[in-house]
């Protein structure tokens, strides 16, 4: 099939901590013909995120990561990627801050979908902060992962524009279905000339 469509997928993992609505759209978006990536391992820090669920759909491996300590985990994760050729992480509402060490392993290789317009809003509520800051616009960017937090170069961003009436959920909500689409658009973009 690869050989058919002339390229050789990137083999892929998503983390994530939660619902994995992110990773839903990145594991429909992977089945496409058209798709130059693949994934073939979806990890978590937390036994009860919901979006495991889809690794079961899409007969994917899933590994649970114990993360008391950190360096163990992250050895752990390194043999995995390893053991998988993994070639690209995607991030997807992962809650775990990821070591200088780890990334230098896969510099270049890790990418993040954060719901702000980044440099703006770095971290958690971000939607909180930009309401309560009369932001008019919001919205969320694909970026590189580097040592410092939502800090790596920007890859792609999408605007979403804060109506009077929204509240932090509202705004979440429409943001979160901007991400799905931003999400594809920076892998299209990363794996143009391939
Ligand atoms: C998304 O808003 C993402 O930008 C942030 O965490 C949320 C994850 O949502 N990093 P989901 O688990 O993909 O539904």
């Amino acid at each position: 099939m690869e050989k058919l469509t002339g390229f050789k997928k990137i083999n892929s993992a998503v983390f994530i901590s939660g619902t994995g609505s992110n990773l839903n759209n990145l594991l429909k978006f992977s089945t496409l013909k058209k798709s130059k990536i693949k994934i073939n391992l979806i990890l978590s820090n937390n036994h009860k995120a919901k979006g495991l669920i889809f690794a079961r759909k899409f007969k994917i491996q899933k590994k649970i990561i114990n993360y008391k300590i950190t360096s163990t985990a992250e050895k752990k994760i390194l043999k995995l990627l390893k053991m998988n050729e993994i070639d690209l992480i995607c991030l997807a509402g992962f809650m775990k801050i990821l070591s200088k060490n780890f990334i230098k392993n896969f510099k270049g290789k890790i990418i993040n979908i954060h719901p702000s317009l980044l440099p703006k809003y770095k971290g958690l509520n971000t939607h909180k902060r930009a309401i309560e800051n009369n932001e008019k616009f919001s919205g969320c960017t694909v970026h590189y992962v580097n040592s410092r937090l939502d800090g790596g170069k920007i890859i792609s961003q999408k605007k979403v524009k804060i109506l009077k009436n929204d509240t932090p959920n509202s705004l979440a909500k429409k943001i979160l279905k901007q991400e799905h689409l931003l999400y594809i658009k920076a892998l299209k973009k990363i794996y143009s000339n391939l």
